[in-house]
């Protein structure tokens, strides 16, 4: 979603600038702008691409070395040039760019209009801009103070960087419910401001990320000064970001995503090994003790997420419900408080997301701690709002995913979900300490597995080239492989925009089944023994009314191969462990069927990585 990079110091700052928006292509975005200040303020936009922005930019800017850019999302108005960001006041003073939503804009317009403001496009951005220079114009405020005035006005989510011309020596950042780092060096002489750490840590590693309803004041030669929107001072802390920049390219492979995929084998294990124990393989979650008891003791653990979050959500139901045997109950983080939900001092809510910062799951654990319950979230992104705001946090080591459509992060919320359950079932006496160690030893094969199936990837390949014309498809799975099939169709629909549902397998009779003929191709997750023969029949089923099956099946798998068309076939491993092994070749089909479609993989039209508004 919407990407902000900011930078004042002493270096050119165009080009920090239009390599930060580079860096931040993987949110997602439909135009991309960059406001820099010289004499004057100059600004460049354009609808598409972050390309056509540079071609675009003028080259007498060398010298200037402050400016703020953005890629943008579009919410409110057209990926058009009026609507693409930065946006100007109506006296040309002020410049800002904006993450999120400003809710009560329209009222606020309408105040503007009245006053003899006008607009160029539809966006709560331009009426936000201009409500700064009303408050600075009818109270003869400091753009610091004004901002702070406007924003005690503005209901809704932001992260902004905004420059006034009559003071150009300064940045004003602020954020609330957006993300935002700022990125500090050893000197005060210059200052990054981003998104997220990716575009800055290149410059320093120096990091802070604001709370909500901070305003910092970014000056060369001055210290960082934080207050909040009221004025009152506050203190930060400076956190050092240890990424890897090697880790957030390309390397040799052709997209982020199919790099991703391959990394799993390495990501699964520094997730698992993050939370062993090294001398005896015990589960190990680091600062988890004060909330142990809670956690042990809860009458129910209420999982909320969303996309591929969600379904790793599923995937630790049936895990922590079969070893814990805690209730759990999974949600749309975006359906759930909404719907006045029944959360009691008991409950654990435990958030699973990638990024930490979407708005429907952190919106949502905010509700739940409001109510009292413990907060959990297993979480990609350090430092991320989620970790920061939560009573526990139990982090993935899937590294940076910059492919819009989740894999590695999947397979790392679903190593972490698996060493969770083992863990409180043992605690709990559910399971013995034989079980648990045989489970941990069996996990800790994983990715010696995924790599094996890694060498049928040509033959995946092939398969994928007979579907690039289909239009739809049907994916069924049953038990704990259920959700993989809803994860392989959600990955096929992000990437090659072919309609694809997915449906525990039982429930195709109740509907589905009247879409299938010869041009509906079912895809079967066939690996667990429990429904095995139930999953069989369903295929028959298929069969019988000519669809076309393409099945995921165990190595030693003698029936389902007599009937699928096509067959992935992935090595046996426990049944409540399959499904970080299914996934993987689903992820390659639609990998290969949206490559062979030409689709653009890594950044697929209309979706953001970091769903950052409501
Ligand atoms: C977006 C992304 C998905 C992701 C979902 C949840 O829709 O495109 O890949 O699964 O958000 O994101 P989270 O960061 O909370 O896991």
């Amino acid at each position: 979603m919407c990407g902000i990079i900011g930078y004042i110091g002493t270096k050119q700052a165009s080009n920090i600038l239009v390599k930060g928006l580079k860096k931040l292509e993987y949110r997602g975005y439909d135009s991309a702008g960059i406001a820099i200040l010289d004499k004057d303020i100059l600004i460049y936009k354009q609808p598409g691409k972050v390309i056509n922005l540079e071609e675009s930019i003028d080259h007498q800017v060398e010298n200037v070395t402050m400016g703020i850019a953005h890629t943008r999302w579009a919410t409110h108005g057209e990926p058009t040039v009026d609507n693409a960001h930065p946006h100007t006041s109506n006296n040309g003073d002020i410049v800002l760019v904006h993450n999120g939503i400003i809710e009560n804009y329209k009222f606020l317009k309408d105040e503007l209009i009245e006053k003899g403001f006008s607009f160029e496009g539809q966006t709560d951005t331009e009426v936000l801009v201009n409500y700064i220079q009303l408050i600075q114009d009818e109270q003869g405020l400091s753009i610091e103070d004004a901002v702070k005035k406007a924003l005690q006005n503005a209901n809704g989510a932001y992260a902004l960087a905004i420059i006034d011309k009559k003071e150009p020596n300064k940045m004003i950042v602020t954020r609330k419910g957006s993300p935002l780092a700022i990125g500090l060096t050893d000197s005060n002489d210059e200052f990054y401001v981003a998104s997220d750490a990716i575009p800055i840590i290149e410059y320093t590693q120096s990091l802070v990320y604001l709370n909500d309803n901070e305003v910092v004041v970014l000056e060369r030669g001055q210290k960082m000064k934080v207050t909040d929107i009221y004025g009152v001072e506050k203190s930060y802390k400076v956190k050092k970001i240890d990424l890897n920049l090697d880790k957030v390219s390309k390397g040799d492979y052709e997209h982020y995503m199919l790099k991703e995929i391959f990394e799993q084998p390495a990501t699964i294990k520094n997730t698992l090994y993050s939370h062993l124990n090294h001398e005896n393989s015990d589960i190990h979650f680091e600062n988890l003790d004060e909330l142990k008891e809670k956690l042990v003791n809860a009458s129910r653990i209420i999982i909320v997420s969303c996309g591929t979050s969600w379904h790793a959500g599923i995937v630790g139901e049936y895990l922590i419900e079969e070893l814990a045997r805690i209730p759990v109950e999974v949600e749309y983080a975006s359906e759930f408080r909404y719907r006045n939900p029944i959360i009691t001092k008991d409950d654990i809510v435990m958030a699973i997301s990638q990024s930490g910062e979407t708005a429907d799951t952190l919106a949502a654990l905010r509700y739940s701690k409001a109510q009292g319950a413990t907060t959990f979230s297993i979480c990609n992104v350090f430092g991320s709002s989620m970790a920061r705001e939560c009573d526990f946090t139990a982090y993935t080591y899937a590294g940076a995913e910059i492919g819009v459509a989740s894999t590695k992060a999947f397979t790392a919320q679903v190593a972490v979900v698996s060493l969770l359950a083992i863990q409180l079932g043992l605690e709990r006496n559910q399971i013995t300490q034989e079980k648990a160690n045989s489970l941990v030893e069996e996990l800790k094969t994983i990715p010696s597995v995924v790599n094996q199936i890694f060498a049928t990837d040509d033959h995946i390949k092939k398969v994928a080239k007979n579907y690039t014309e289909t239009t739809s498809f049907l994916f069924l799975g049953r038990g704990i492989n259920f959700p993989i099939a809803l994860e392989g169709a959600l990955k096929l629909k992000e990437i090659s925009y072919i309609h694809a549902e997915g449906y525990p397998a039982a429930e195709m009779k109740h509907g589905p089944i009247a879409m299938i003929e010869e041009s509906l191709p079912t895809v079967i997750v066939a690996t667990n023994n429990e429904y095995y023969d139930k999953l069989v029949s369903n295929a028959q089923e298929v069969k019988a009314r000519k669809g076309p099956i393409v099945a995921v099946v165990n190595d030693d798998d003698t029936e389902m191969i007599q009937i699928a068309d096509h067959v992935f076939k992935v090595p046996r491993v426990s049944d409540l462990l399959q499904p970080i092994v299914s996934v993987v070749p689903l992820q390659l089909f639609s990998y290969h069927v949206a490559v062979f479609k030409g689709c653009n993989v890594d950044q697929p039209r209309n979706l953001a990585k970091s769903v950052t508004v409501e």
